[in-house]
């Protein structure tokens, strides 16, 4: 049925993960959509809700800053009242995803869509494995965005968003609800774009936060520095290339561009940011370590393939998370 057609409540899209891209992304879709109540929240708990404002504020690249008021409610809230839901954004962090999906089970049908913003591959693997076929998308984007205060969030570059299904798909099925997906998300603010090959898009996106990620966590420092401290550089050089070495031989990692060409562009591209995992571990949050360097050391070790340098910089990692909690 065309979404103009359907009833407010199976049209309405949920933002679960009320964070720098949660309410990013929420905020773009309300002004896209323009309906009353076209956009929901859905936060931890009722202690979650009763701590939202009742309105995100984003302070836009150019300075502009925007109120948007989108109501909030809690997982249990919704699942406790069957509420369906037919259009989901996850915007949580990639350990949370599974568990934060599992928590509104009851509000979910075999129809319902999930847009998956976050890094890494595994939980797009996961989740499009148990979810009815064509009904899981990946988004990767290149937006960039930060909390300043609980439901402040900066957007603090312009970037581009790619929409697609994670087994490449060409069909014409998988055409048209791409199509018929990517006319109700805010493709022409953010600028969104749909991949027809999204593994690969994904697969060399993790292989280049495997490398950055943590090594900035190692060296303290911001992407840039990773190719202008000579000692960093090495060390970088030598793990793009195992990363590579493992990356070929995965069978499953389609095959990728020269990934220390493509790793020197971003480190380049973005040499005045720190990696989520070190603003991670500088703010003591969990990182998503185990879905970058974690879950390419259990690939490596499922195919019984050497990855040394990865295998240190994941305890590395670990080791900085744990001192913390
Ligand atoms: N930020 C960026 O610029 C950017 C860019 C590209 C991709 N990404 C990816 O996007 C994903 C989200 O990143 P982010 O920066 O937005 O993370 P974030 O700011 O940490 O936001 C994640 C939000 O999810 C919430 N959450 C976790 N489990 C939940 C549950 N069960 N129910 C309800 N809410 C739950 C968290 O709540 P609590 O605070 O209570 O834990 C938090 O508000 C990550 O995978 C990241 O790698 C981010």
């Amino acid at each position: 049925m065309p979404a103009n057609q359907r009833s407010p409540e199976s049209s309405r899209w949920y933002v679960l993960g009320a964070g720098a891209m949660g309410c990013l992304w929420a905020t773009a879709l309300q002004s896209h959509l323009r309906r009353p109540s076209a956009t929901a929240l859905i936060v931890r708990d009722e202690a979650a809700v009763a701590n939202y404002p009742g309105e995100i504020t984003i302070e836009g690249f150019a300075g502009d800053v925007q109120r948007f008021q989108i109501p909030a409610f809690s997982s249990l809230a919704l699942a406790q009242a069957r509420s369906p839901v037919q259009n989901l954004v996850l915007s949580c962090k990639a350990q949370d995803a599974e568990s934060a999906l599992a928590g509104i089970a009851p509000c979910l049908s075999d129809t319902s869509r999930i847009v998956l913003l976050q890094n890494g591959i595994r939980v797009q693997q996961t989740l499009t494995l148990h979810r009815p076929p064509g009904s899981v998308f990946c988004l990767s984007t290149s937006h960039g965005a930060w909390i300043k205060f609980p439901y402040h969030v900066v957007h603090a570059g312009q970037g581009n968003a790619w929409l697609g299904l994670l087994p490449p798909a060409n069909t014409a099925a998988a055409t048209s609800a791409l199509t018929q997906l990517i006319g109700e998300l805010p493709a022409s603010d953010m600028h969104i774009s749909i991949d027809h090959d999204m593994a690969s898009r994904l697969w060399l996106k993790f292989a280049v936060n495997c490398a950055i990620n943590a090594l900035t966590v190692f060296y303290n420092c911001q992407n840039g520095e990773l190719l202008s401290n000579p000692h960093a550089k090495n060390h970088l050089q030598a793990l793009c290339r195992e990363i590579s070495e493992l990356t070929d031989a995965i069978p499953e990692c389609p095959v990728l561009p020269d990934l220390w060409q493509h790793v020197q562009q971003v480190a380049t591209a973005t040499r005045h940011n720190y990696s989520s995992t070190l603003q991670d571990i500088q703010r003591k949050r969990p990182t998503e370590i185990e879905h970058l360097n974690g879950w390419l050391c259990e690939l490596a070790g499922r195919h019984h393939l050497p990855c040394p340098l990865n295998d240190t910089l994941l305890n590395h990692v670990r080791q900085r998370q744990t001192s913390h909690f």
